[in-house]
């Protein structure tokens, strides 16, 4: 019996996310939340003849707290796609000053009525995003680092799909999963495309289509932005990659062993194995890495992708580095007002 409750169910990246959740077989409950239309959506969904059951909750007012208690009660694994998305011209770190508090508020909610849930965190800037969460777990003393992601997979996705792209003859967008780390937002992402079977793709290129590539993967949401031109940022293509890390987690839950997905994890830590030498590597609390998922959560990170990276992508890692540090101080500063 899973239940999974999704906080911002009735957004762009919500109603899709929740379409994947309801017809995973491994979910036997789908809770959804939303302080707007989500009775619409919980109707809708609950019509499709998966086995799992759907409940919406609605909050009456900004003071209704029972909204959300009762859409968190008992959750397993809550994804947070809930706050405002980006328009033309707007970095994810302008979005800080709604979404921080908007998350914040969430977090705290879950402290209280779902302690022991896996979160994912979409809603952005996700580099600040995942510190507050952990700051607020923090405070309210139910702070398991193994369960809180940030959810880079995106980033990983547009990486997979872009160098296949370059080579539609040879090969297909399945054939890659690279290891994208660092952050979420501009050139704090940062594509190891060096690594594995991607590598020798990458050589093939001149040295300003590797920088084109690159650059499209640290800013690939940007083209979906100016494509919706003020109508939001990537949902579809979101709502995809947010499936995906909770359908592994799911399945690392069930059992399922050596599955690894990137994502945005807490390095200040010792219970994730590797997070000690990731943290001296990188010296930062947070960082996106391939982390292998266990039945607990976020196992072990993966840090030896940092040693192994090229050159040229080491140099890129010092620029995520010196963003990527003030981006985590902000949401600490943030949480700790
Ligand atoms: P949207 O505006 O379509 O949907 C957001 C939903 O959150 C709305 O339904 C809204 O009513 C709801 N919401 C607002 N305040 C809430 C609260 N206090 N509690 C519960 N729900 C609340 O936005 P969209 O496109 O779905 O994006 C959501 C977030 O995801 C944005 O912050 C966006 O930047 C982020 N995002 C993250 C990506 C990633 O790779 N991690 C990729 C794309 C977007």
């Amino acid at each position: 019996m899973v239940k999974v409750a999704v906080l911002g169910a009735a957004g762009g990246i919500g109603q899709p996310l929740s379409l994947l959740l309801k017809i995973n077989p491994k979910i036997s409950e789908l809770s959804l939340f939303d302080v707007v239309n989500v009775p619409g959506v919980g109707a809708d969904l609950s019509h499709i003849n998966s086995d799992s059951t759907t409940s919406s909750h609605l909050p009456s007012s900004r003071e209704d707290k029972t909204a959300l208690a009762s859409a968190l009660k008992g959750a397993d694994l809550v994804v947070i796609p809930a706050g405002v998305p980006r328009k033309p011209g707007m970095t994810r770190d302008d979005l800080f000053n709604i979404n921080a508090g908007i998350v914040k508020s969430l977090a705290e909610g879950i402290a209280e009525n779902a302690p022991n849930a896996f979160v994912l965190i979409i809603s952005n800037p996700v580099n600040s995003t995942v510190p507050i969460v952990a700051e607020t777990f923090k405070k309210a003393g139910i702070y398991d680092p193994k369960k809180l992601f940030g959810v880079t997979t995106l980033d990983i996705v547009r990486a997979n799909t872009f160098i296949s792209q370059l080579y539609p003859k040879e090969t297909k967008p399945s054939d890659f999963n690279i290891a994208v780390v660092g952050g979420h937002s501009g050139e704090t992402i940062v594509p190891l495309y060096s690594l594995g079977n991607s590598g020798s793709y990458l050589e093939k290129l001149s040295e300003e289509d590797k920088k084109k590539l690159i650059n499209r993967v640290q800013f690939g949401g940007d083209e979906v932005v100016q494509a919706k031109n003020g109508a939001g940022s990537a949902t579809l293509s979101m709502a995809y990659a947010g499936y995906r890390l909770a359908e592994s987690i799911l399945k690392a839950v069930d059992g399922s062993s050596g599955i690894t997905e990137c994502a945005f994890v807490d390095l200040d830590n010792t219970a994730i194995k590797g997070a000690k030498e990731a943290k001296e590597l990188v010296g930062l609390g947070f960082f996106s890495l391939p982390v292998v998922l266990g039945p607990g959560g976020a196992e072990e990170v993966k840090y030896d992708v940092l040693e192994k990276a090229s050159a040229e992508e080491k140099k890129l890692l010092e620029v995520a580095k010196e963003q990527l540090a003030k981006n985590i101080e902000k949401g600490v500063a943030f949480s700790k007002q």
